[in-house]
């Protein structure tokens, strides 16, 4: 699938399936989602420039590389993004992080802005926004929607899972912004919820339900 990268590592389809299972308790969710987190932003950054950099080494000097660019910016979608993101943390330390609040109408599954809070100027830094569930997408497209408001013109998005109807609605409203998820799963149901997919990742890593 154009845009879409599958990330197939053996360590993250095996985190995956014990997510998925529904007698995991909170703790341990929010730990794999935690752990995952840290796979996908490995895969997700793995292209990123480097440029040269003069140090020395208690033995030489040398040229070492080094990240080029400005930070980057991370940008859960909250709740779920949150659990998510911290383990993209880990690994980049000094990333900026925009914090986007949506939640989707039960009813009509429209995505309702309740928080925005982002660095002033994006239009220079890699923007990541992160949500494990890409499911009809509609929070997706209004995060996107808000961060290309700010400026930013290199988005990347990042899921644990995706539906298939997530993925071309995505693609459809920003096609320049590619896709990074662990597996795409079946289908939506009629509650907008991926199958089989994992339930409700707020409700799970929270215990909220
Ligand atoms: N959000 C979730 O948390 N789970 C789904 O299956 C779909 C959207």
């Amino acid at each position: 699938m154009e845009g879409v990268t599958v990330v197939d590592h053996p360590l993250v389809q095996h985190k995956l399936t014990l997510i998925r299972d529904k007698k995991r308790s909170t703790k341990s969710f929010r730990e794999l989602l935690n752990e995952i987190g840290t796979l996908l932003c490995y895969e997700v950054t793995r292209d990123l420039p480097l440029t040269d950099v003069q140090i020395e080494t208690p033995v030489a000097p040398m040229t070492g590389k080094e990240i080029a660019g400005k930070k980057l910016v991370f940008a859960p979608i909250l709740r779920a993004g949150l659990s998510f993101v911290e383990g993209m943390i880990a690994l980049v330390p000094s990333a900026r992080i925009a914090h986007i609040g949506l939640y989707r109408d039960p009813v009509t599954f429209v995505a309702v802005e309740y928080f925005f809070k982002a660095p002033v100027n994006l239009d220079d830094r890699l923007v990541i926004v992160i949500d494990p569930m890409l499911a009809t997408a509609n929070t997706a497209v209004a995060a996107i929607d808000r961060i290309k408001e700010r400026g930013a013109k290199e988005i990347r998005f990042v899921c644990l899972l995706a539906a298939p109807e997530g993925i071309e609605r995505l693609r459809g409203h920003h096609p320049d912004v590619p896709i990074w998820t662990a597996a795409i799963d079946e289908r939506l149901d009629e509650h907008a919820y991926i199958v089989p997919g994992l339930g409700d990742a707020g409700d799970r890593a929270y215990g909220t339900k």
